[in-house]
Formats: C-alpha cells, sequence, structure tokens
C-alpha cells in the first residue's frame, strides 16, 4: 500500500496566520504539523508516500522532509493547483498510486492513541474496497458523518449534515483498493465548487465495498483548523510528552523502531537537535535498554 497527505488547502479559517504560509508546517507544540501525519503512514508500515500541496507551499515540505531516504522511506511531491477537494488527491497522485492500494490522511489530522499502530497496521492490509474510521464526537456536523447498523456495517454517509443522522465522525484517514483513482474521476464538483472525499467513499457504500472501524474512547482525534483547535492540539501533546516522557508522532523514532533505520542512523538524526528535548529523546532511545519498555511499542 502507499499513502498520500493532502497538504494543501488554503486555510483560510487560520487567517491571518496561513496567509504566506501553509497550515501543515504551522507548529503543533514542538514538531510541524505535518509530522503528525506522516506519523500515522509511517505506523501503518506504509513506506512510499505522496505529499501534495500548493504550487507556494509544496518547496517548504521538500525542505523539511526531502527524499524522506533519512527516515528509511521515499517521499514524493506533487502539487494540487486549487483546493479543488480531497478526492482530487487520487487524480494528482494517480501516476504515484500505479496499480497498488492507498492511504490517504490529511495534513491537518492528529490521531493519537491505544492500540491505533496495530489499527492502521491492519487497515493497510487491505486488498479490496475501502475502510473509513468513525469517531464519536459531541457535535458532528461540521464533518462527514458515518450512519452505521448495530454491526457497524455503514448505512449512509454524508458532508457536513445539518442534521446528522449519528454522533460518528468521519477523521481524514481513508484507505482504498486501486478502484479509486477511477472513482474519483466519476466525481463532479459539490455545490461548494470541491471533489468531496465523501462522494467517493460513497460510491463504495452503494457498492457493499465499505466497511467502518469505530474509533472508541482510547483514541483522541484532533484537527487543527481553528486557532482554538490549533492551541488546544499543542497543549494535548504537551501534556501527553511531559506527563509520559512518551512523544508523539516522532517520525525518527518511528523509524527506529520499526527498524526502518539503524541505531547509528538515528543518533546521527538526534545530533544536530541536541538543543532542544526533542533531540535529547531521540538519543535516549537510541540508548535505552531494548527490553525497557517494549510493551508500549508493539504497536
Ligand atoms: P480543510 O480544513 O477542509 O480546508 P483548508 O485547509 O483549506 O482550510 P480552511 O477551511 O480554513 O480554508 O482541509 C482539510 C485538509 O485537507 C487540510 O490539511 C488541507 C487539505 N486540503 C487539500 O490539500 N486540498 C484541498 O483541496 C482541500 C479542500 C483540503
Amino acid at each position: 500500500m502507499k499513502g498520500i497527505i493532502m497538504a494543501g488547502g488554503s486555510g483560510t479559517r487560520l487567517y491571518p496566520l496561513t496567509k504566506a504560509i501553509s497550515k501543515q508546517i504551522l507548529p503543533i507544540y514542538d514538531k510541524p504539523m505535518i509530522y503528525y501525519p506522516l506519523s500515522v503512514l509511517m505506523l501503518a508500515g506504509i513506506r512510499e508516500i505522496l505529499i501534495i500541496s500548493t504550487p507556494r507551499d509544496i518547496d517548504l515540505f521538500k525542505d523539511l522532509l526531502g527524499t524522506g531516504r533519512h527516515l528509511g522511506i521515499e517521499i514524493e511531491y506533487a502539487i494540487q493547483d486549487k483546493p479543488n477537494g480531497l478526492a482530487e488527491a487520487f487524480i494528482v497522485g494517480e501516476e504515484f498510486i500505479g496499480n497498488s492500494s492507498v492511504a490517504l490522511v490529511l495534513g491537518d489530522n492528529i490521531f493519537y492513541g491505544t492500540d491505533f499502530g496495530h489499527r492502521v497496521q491492519e487497515a493497510a492490509s487491505l486488498e479490496q474496497g475501502g475502510i473509513i474510521f468513525g469517531c464519536f464526537v459531541k457535535d458532528p456536523s461540521a464533518y462527514g458523518v458515518i450512519e452505521v447498523d448495530e454491526n457497524e456495517k455503514p448505512i449512509s454517509i454524508e458532508e457536513k449534515p445539518v442534521f446528522p443522522k449519528s454522533k460518528f465522525a468521519v477523521p481524514g484517514l481513508y484507505f482504498f483498493d486501486n478502484h479509486v483513482v477511477q472513482r474519483a474521476k466519476e466525481v463532479t464538483p459539490s455545490p461548494r465548487g470541491e471533489l468531496e472525499i465523501t462522494s467517493v467513499i460513497d460510491q463504495y457504500l452503494s457498492r457493499g465495498e465499505l466497511s467502518v472501524k469505530l474509533l472508541g474512547r482510547g483514541l483522541a482525534w484532533l484537527d487543527t483548523g481553528t486557532n482554538e483547535s490549533l492551541l488546544e492540539a499543542s497543549n494535548f501533546v504537551e501534556a501527553i510528552q511531559k506527563r509520559q516522557g512518551l512523544y508523539i508522532a516522532c517520525i525518527e523514532e518511528i523509524a527506529y523502531r520499526r527498524e526502518y533505520i539503524s541505531r547509528t542512523q538515528l543518533i546521527e538524526l538526534a545530533r544536530p537537535l541536541m538543543k532542544t528535548d526533542y533531540g535529547k529523546y531521540l538519543m535516549d532511545i537510541a540508548n535505552e535498554e531494548s527490553s525497557s519498555v517494549p510493551f508500549l511499542f508493539s504497536s
């Protein structure tokens, strides 16, 4: 399976912060926002990744993440000329996807919680159909909303409904088989002028090819599209990291624990960061006894 990070958009809800710079490069506590969705794909075991952004911002991501080789992964880049909607990921990314299945993650979504690594690894083994997630939220009307029956079978999906049929919002993480490229091409723009991901999901649903995985209380899903949620996400990450001493979305750590890079490579990555807690954390990991906290990293 390959992976795409959608890191374009216009970020108008964060103006003036994002007037001159991409939302996904802004900090969430101690690291750029894009580290979080990148870590999701890496946790899923996906090593071929396409980052899609705007003509203005794409070079920032290249500067930040390069070829990905230092993390034992391959990163490619592509441009979405205008924010025409999320389904365009599969059209812009057609060549990159080739014959593969593909995961799409939104550049401004953060996931953290028990067993999440296993859940996404499992989803990444998909060969046919599509998998989306459902997160219980207080007010789902700002999101795609999925209605499921008692066996978690999907019944309907609606984009930003005024009267949601359930409390399950669909977070920005989707897994599809290779048909997604063709199905994205069949989507017509919505009244707001976007190629909606919901329309792609709906095609899988109406063919009986969609499965929904509900994420329970143990999973935190945050999106960071407004000033309030941006600050909340930073506070959340700080609280967890300080309390547990375990980092969220530390891509170098994941690369090391997934054995994409060696201990020597990890130390090389840590060295220029030694003025920060982040760098010290990486060094601590390189120096830890391999048996010290194995249960925490099995996922
Ligand atoms: P949104 O938050 O829906 O849109 P936005 O980032 O343009 O922000 P705003 O509403 O404030 O103007 O986008 C969700 C994520 O998807 C975000 O990471 C940006 C990305 N995105 C694209 O890359 N291309 C697109 O065409 C759209 C609509 C979003």
